[in-house]
């Protein structure tokens, strides 16, 4: 088998090797203890755990999850140095996943089209646990996956669709928007989202990459 992409480049940051973000206390836990907060890439064995979250949050909206558990799957088997979990205790709370693209503007194939080594990055899905919203969880995690994706060298650009109501949520994030995506899921329509990578060459120097 091959060996997982997560730690197969120096330059990807393993979150699982990384100290959890409460290090005060985590440090003199026992080794048993479950850390208080962690982020790290996720595996197709969190699938499920994804896939409940996801499907709490958009079956009962749209009707719609915008990844099928086979997608979270595929993905997560495809590109997981591509998805970050924020677990608590190790529970997953939130999560993001990407996959790589390689045209100016998404199409509605990159909706389940993972294009390796690819300038940019495709954000299918941004998820926070229905009991910890509003929380300031999901803006958490987005900034440090932007970070994390800022040491990834190949990627210049994150774009993600999203529907009109969350623009402000990723403008505060970053993002500016595109205009109208080509991407449709029956009458739901999108606005694209594009976030730099590159050009904050301070930002970067001091990023720890
Ligand atoms: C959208 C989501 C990821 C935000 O995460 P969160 O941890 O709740 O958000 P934060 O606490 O960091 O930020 C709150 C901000 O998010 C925005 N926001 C969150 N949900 C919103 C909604 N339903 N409508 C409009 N704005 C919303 C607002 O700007 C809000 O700020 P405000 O409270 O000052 O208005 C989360 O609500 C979620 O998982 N929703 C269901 C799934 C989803 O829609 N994902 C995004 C598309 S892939």
């Amino acid at each position: 088998m091959m060996a997982p992409q997560v730690v197969s480049s120096p330059f990807l940051k393993p979150f699982f090797l990384k100290t959890p973000l409460s290090v005060g206390s985590s440090r003199r836990q026992r080794r048993h203890t479950l850390p208080a907060s962690e982020f790290r890439n996720l595996t197709p064995q969190d699938a499920i755990s994804v896939f409940e979250i996801e499907r709490e949050a958009f079956v009962s909206v749209s009707g719609e999850c915008p990844l099928t558990l086979d997608e979270v799957l595929s993905f997560l088997g495809q590109c997981p140095e591509l998805s970050l979990g924020w677990f608590e205790e190790g529970q997953l709370v939130a999560f993001i996943i990407g996959s790589g693209w390689d045209k100016e503007k998404l199409g509605q194939e990159a909706m389940n089209t993972h294009v390796p080594d690819s300038p940019a990055v495709h954000i299918h899905v941004l998820s926070v646990h229905r009991q910890c919203r509003q929380q300031g969880k999901g803006s958490i995690l987005l900034w440090r996956y932007l970070q994390y994706l800022r040491c990834l060298p190949s990627l210049r650009r994150a774009l993600l669709v999203c529907e009109e109501f969350l623009v402000p949520f990723y403008q505060k994030a970053g993002f500016k928007e595109k205009g109208q995506s080509a991407i449709s899921v029956g009458a739901l329509t999108f606005t694209e989202m594009e976030y730099q990578l590159r050009g904050l060459a301070y930002a970067r120097r001091n990023s720890g990459c």
